[in-house]
């Protein structure tokens, strides 16, 4: 990596779409991030990145000794808009493991491209950093989920209809991806032992995404439902898209923050489905920290 970057704007809301024009920003973007976790870790390199989703970026206040780099200081680094969402790397260690956290995400719905919402799994990879530790919040849909629990993603039904590899190759990827073991098999048996050893209740199941930002209908949850989907949310799919054409192992965690549409008859709200998380941040943050340890 070399210090010279070449000239990306910062904020841009759809940023590049071209091939080459993506790899400059993420290789721009990659270098001023790589400054950072050197200037932290030294020679040592963050092993996983964990996405903090919505209401769980508290995770980021458990990293030890950690140096804060806000998205805005990084170059062509998508801001996020969402209440809940606040906006920062934070480069430290998670009971020793180092690690490269990331509070707040962009998502479909914003109104990016969605290669700008995979751009930092495209940061990620340019870093060699070899796993992806994702979270979001999400409606539970399947019978006896319930609000309050964790639910780590066997698999995915990609429903955005969006990709971000839509378009020319970017750098290295591969064209057309193998998605049968999108979540990688060691890292789940990892998550599942470690939520065991915490006693933290840990369901697992198929997370639909879809692209919002209006919650769904009682008439598309039950299409959900009878598609196979255990909960439904607005994120991580584009992500885990990108970090397979890249070869990055991925694991992710759904916090259920609210039952999905139409199988109460409470109506959803967003700043519910941020107190809900906050409430199961302390298991989330016990799990990710046992659980990446062992990721190496
Ligand atoms: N639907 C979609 N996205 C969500 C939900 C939901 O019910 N809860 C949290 N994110």
């Amino acid at each position: 990596m070399t210090s010279s970057q070449p000239e990306v704007e910062a904020g841009d809301a759809d940023g590049p779409t071209d091939g080459a024009e993506i790899a400059a920003a993420v290789s721009a973007a990659a270098s001023a991030l790589n400054e950072r976790l050197e200037e932290r870790l030294g020679t040592d390199r963050p092993i996983v990145t964990i996405m903090m989703g919505s209401g769980l970026g508290g995770l980021g206040d458990v990293i030890e000794d950690p140096l804060e780099v806000p998205y805005d200081t990084l170059p062509g680094w998508p801001q996020p808009t969402v209440v809940g969402h606040a906006g920062r790397a934070v480069i430290g260690r998670l009971d020793g493991t180092p690690v490269l956290g990331l509070s707040g995400r962009v998502h479909l719905y914003e109104g990016g491209s969605p290669s700008r919402v995979a751009f930092y799994v495209r940061v990620s990879a340019a870093l060699e950093i070899p796993c992806l530790f994702l979270s979001n919040a999400a409606g539970a849909i399947r019978d006896g989920f319930e609000p309050g629990e964790l639910m780590l993603l066997s698999d995915h039904i990609n429903l955005t209809g969006r990709s971000p590899l839509f378009g020319p190759v970017v750098g290295d990827e591969v064209r057309f991806p193998d998605m049968s073991a999108a979540y990688d098999p060691e890292l789940r048996s990892i998550v599942l032992e470690s939520a065991e050893r915490l006693g933290v209740t840990l369901r697992e199941g198929v997370y639909a995404a879809v692209h919002g930002p209006a919650y769904e209908t009682p008439a598309e949850i039950r299409m959900l439902r009878a598609l196979g989907a255990d909960a439904v949310g607005m994120s991580t799919v584009p992500e885990v898209i990108v970090a397979r054409a890249l070869g990055l192992r991925c694991c992710a965690v759904s916090c259920l923050t609210n039952f999905a549409a139409g199988v109460t008859d409470e109506p959803l709200d967003h700043s519910e489905v941020i107190e809900v998380s906050k409430g199961v941040q302390a298991d989330f943050q016990r799990l990710v920290a046992a659980s990446v340890a062992r990721f190496g």
